[in-house]
């Protein structure tokens, strides 16, 4: 079969990576890709921001399943465009991928299905928003509704805090996906992510990871995209995961099938471990990146083969997915100046020193200048480890790293510093 993978990051990287090992396999294309996916996939030059071309392509090439890996062609309604042609696709559609696509429309969902998440009001207006403040002490939590690309969301520490990133919402700081905001009560606890493999029906765990949001060491300055990640996250122990499962992601899945909008693909459950359970930060509509990374370093079996009966509506008559035992951790090196403009054009090597270690690299900002690998993004390489414990697949990891030439590069240098220190 000939597949169609949409993207560019270190998350579809390690997609094509898994998908080049499936036996189901005749060709895999990768729109539009980057260096890294080369060795496993025909990159081609296709605008996944144009629907009609990514239909046509896959029309024209004969390709059986279109792997959708950004959220954006999600939310626009590729999936069902794709659906309509007869092809096949792993991604929800544009009404189940409201789930990412709009925080309201997600608290909402919660509050009537009585799944445990923070408090919360949605608002149109700045001056109803304003009022509403004093309801939910701080710090106050004020989201943008709509894609935001990570930055939509303020921790406001002090009411002027608040009244400012309400104020710039509806200003436009985020475009259209401020039209509207979302007020949330500031939660306690641990983060962890847990991710679910559904085709509306069925539901099936797909693993657990720990990401690192901040760019610097300790969790400390301005938030990310991901600087780095391991899976599972013990923290997310198997009585918290049944619990999330039975109490959010499931109850999630039933009430999209019921209301007529059945939810098919990865869904990504952001969770905070509060004192009284689990409760869900936020759904994506897709794999995490950098949280692919670390779970494709884990995951048995053929990816195509479980994608496939998502896509085909019959996960049931497939085996759990499973994932070896051990832990995998990635840490991601950036371009400096990354998460404000990051430097282009930095040169890159060391990528096979550094995997002779054992390590995995998947690139994801890289770009080929006149025959040599350069940096071309923020996020740039996952330097990609596995070990029996946390601590050990770090070392693996930062040996790795370490062997990599990537002077306007940089790194975090405690990936996993939460779990190391349980560990002792
Ligand atoms: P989101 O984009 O919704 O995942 O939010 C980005 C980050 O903001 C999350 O990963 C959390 O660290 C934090 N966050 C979001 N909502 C809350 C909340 N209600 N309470 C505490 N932290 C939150
Ligand atoms: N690493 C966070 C995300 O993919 O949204």
């Amino acid at each position: 079969m000939n597949v169609l993978l949409l993207g560019s990051g270190g998350r579809e990287h390690a997609l094509a990576w898994k998908l080049a090992q499936s036996r189901r396999l005749t060709k895999l294309y990768a729109a539009p890709g980057n260096p890294g996916i080369a060795a496993h996939a025909e990159c081609v030059a296709l605008d996944h921001g144009h629907l009609d071309a990514v239909v046509a392509f896959a029309r024209d090439h004969d390709v059986g399943l279109v792997v959708v890996g950004p959220e954006q062609p999600l939310v626009d309604g590729l999936t069902d465009l794709l659906i309509a042609e007869g092809i096949l696709v792993f991604g929800p559609t544009a009404a189940a991928a409201r789930l990412e696509g709009s925080k309201g429309f997600t608290k909402d969902l919660c509050a009537r299905e009585g799944i445990p998440t923070a408090a919360y009001g949605r608002f149109a207006d700045a001056g109803a928003a304003r009022a509403a403040l004093p309801g939910f002490g701080l710090p106050v939590v004020i989201k943008a509704d709509g894609l935001a690309a990570g930055k939509g969301v303020v921790i406001a520490e002090t009411p002027a805090q608040a009244e400012a990133a309400i104020a710039g919402m509806f200003a436009g700081a985020h475009g259209g996906a401020g039209a509207e905001v979302v007020i949330e009560a500031f939660l306690q606890g641990e983060e962890a992510s847990l991710f679910a493999l559904t085709d509306g029906e069925t539901v099936v765990p797909f693993g657990s990871a720990q990401d690192h949001k901040r760019v610097g060491d300790g969790d400390t300055g301005p938030n990310t995209g991901g600087m780095g990640a391991y899976s599972p996250a013990p923290v997310l122990t198997a009585a918290l995961q049944a619990r999330a499962m039975a109490e959010i992601v499931v109850p999630t899945v039933r009430a999209m099938a019921a209301a007529g909008t059945p939810y098919a693909g990865i869904l990504y459950a952001g969770l905070m471990l509060t004192a009284d359970g689990p409760e869900l930060i936020e759904y994506n509509a897709r794999f995490g990146d950098p949280e692919a990374q670390v779970l494709m370093m884990r995951l048995e079996g053929d990816l195509l083969d479980l994608l496939l009966a998502v896509a085909e509506r019959r996960l049931a008559s497939l085996p759990s997915p499973a994932f070896a035992a051990h832990t995998a951790l990635t840490v991601v090196m950036a371009a400096r100046g990354y998460p404000g403009t990051p430097e282009k054009g930095g040169a890159i090597g060391g990528i096979a020193a550094a995997e002779a270690t054992g390590a995995r690299i998947f690139q994801a900002g890289t770009a080929m200048r006149h025959g040599a690998l350069v940096a071309s993004g923020g996020r740039v390489l996952n330097v990609t480890a596995t070990g029996a414990t946390v601590a050990a697949a770090q070392a693996a990891a930062y040996r790795a790293v370490d062997r990599i030439d990537f002077p306007t590069g940089f790194c975090r240098r405690d990936i996993g510093w939460r779990e190391i220190a349980r560990e002792g």
